[in-house]
């Protein structure tokens, strides 16, 4: 997308201090898909910095909450399916589960256990990248699974908490970065 479009659409990000807790910067990218200009750049900016060609993988997964607003979408864009990755808790089983680290204490994801065809090779998508804790623990689940993790896809990416470093050596697009 040009410059023009990549700022307005920045311009649309709301920042928003002391949310969910005191120290922290909540970028939140609602008020971009609420705008029908921001949707369409997010969808086009997405399928433009795919990590990988669309002929490298085979289904998108989608983290809760927010990977699930923009990874239907984009699966639809390419052909291709859109498998969840729920909070723990939400799915009948039979499921698969993926615990992982947050800064205080621990978060588990679960998928539902035959969403992966072995083999299949997977992208997998969220608004934003801080640490990469639940993307990292999204490639375990995909891997889990049978699948394997084509690369990965995010909107916007927290500068500073290396998350993509986190994620090598696994392809990676993020479309903004953010102080
Ligand atoms: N997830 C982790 N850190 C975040 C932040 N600063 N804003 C929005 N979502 C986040």
């Amino acid at each position: 997308v040009g410059q023009e479009d990549a700022a307005y659409f920045v311009s649309l990000i709301r920042s928003i201090s002391g949310f969910p807790k005191e120290g922290i910067l909540f970028r939140d990218f609602l008020p971009a898909l609420a705008d029908p200009r921001g949707l369409s750049i997010v969808q086009e900016a997405l399928l433009k910095a795919l990590p990988v060609a669309a002929d490298q993988f085979d289904a998108i997964a989608g983290l809760e909450a927010r990977g699930f607003l923009i990874g239907p979408q984009l699966a639809a864009a390419l052909g291709k399916g859109f498998i969840a990755l729920r909070k723990s808790g939400k799915l009948p089983p039979e499921t698969l589960a993926q615990e992982y680290s947050l800064e205080y204490g621990t978060a588990t994801i679960e998928m539902e256990k035959e969403a992966i065809k072995p083999g299949q090779r997977i992208l997998i998508v969220d608004d934003l990248i801080a640490t990469g804790g639940s993307a990292q623990a999204a490639a375990q689940l995909v891997s889990k699974a049978g699948g394997s993790v084509a690369g990965f896809s995010f909107v916007m990416e927290l500068e500073g908490l290396q998350g993509c470093a986190a994620l090598e050596p696994y392809p990676v697009s993020t479309l903004v970065s953010m102080p």
